[in-house]
């Protein structure tokens, strides 16, 4: 009896520890679904120019951005992540990184169809507050990492920065 009430607290403790580490990477593997949801549906548009095929793009669009906000409070109300789940959630974030710059080329690639369709500022200021919500939602997982990791994580997401800057420079002319 005694035992088990020492250890059930102890438990307890170790779920919600690991738990930090399993929701950072719960929340990335609903962006990640997002952005491959969305990125679907910028390949449908583009492969014909359907005008109604712009309607599940800003809905996907939006959903990614409240996708990245809910990662960020989730990130920010984390505790600080151990060397093993900051190496996973590396890992998982190696991921993200790639399918946001296909994502992003896939986009920048459909500019011209965009534009004669008038959405481009639209667009635009999706791309610039995606970008805003993932400088932030970065920066809070980045503030849980290990501090000896920290700048490793930085050069983990900076090709999302860059990524994203390409993008908004690539519609910026047509607003
Ligand atoms: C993302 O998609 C995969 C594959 O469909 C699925 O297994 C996983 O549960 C999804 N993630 C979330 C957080 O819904
Ligand atoms: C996005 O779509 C492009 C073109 O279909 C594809 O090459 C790329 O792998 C896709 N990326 C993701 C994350 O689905
Ligand atoms: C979390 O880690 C940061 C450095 O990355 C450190 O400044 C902070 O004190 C840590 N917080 C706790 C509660 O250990």
């Amino acid at each position: 009896m005694r035992f088990s009430t020492i250890l059930l607290p102890l438990a307890a403790l170790s779920t919600s520890v690991l738990a930090d580490g399993a929701s950072i990477l719960n929340a990335l593997s609903t962006i990640s679904n997002a952005t491959t949801a969305l990125n679907s549906s910028i390949t449908s548009f583009r492969a014909d120019g359907d005008p109604l095929k712009l309607i599940p793009i800003l809905i996907q669009s939006t959903t990614l951005l409240s996708d990245i906000n809910d990662g960020t409070n989730t990130a920010s109300s984390s505790a600080n992540l151990t060397v093993d789940e900051t190496l996973t959630v590396a890992s998982a974030t190696l991921n993200l990184v790639s399918s946001v710059e296909t994502t992003l080329d896939n986009i920048v690639g459909g500019e011209k169809l965009f534009s004669s369709e008038l959405v481009s500022p639209v667009i635009y200021l999706n791309l610039v507050q995606e970008k805003s919500a993932t400088d932030k939602f970065s920066a809070a997982v980045i503030s849980k990492v290990p501090e000896s990791l920290q700048s490793t994580a930085e050069t983990i997401v900076a090709p999302i920065d860059t990524a994203f800057t390409a993008a908004i420079a690539a519609f910026k002319g047509q607003l």
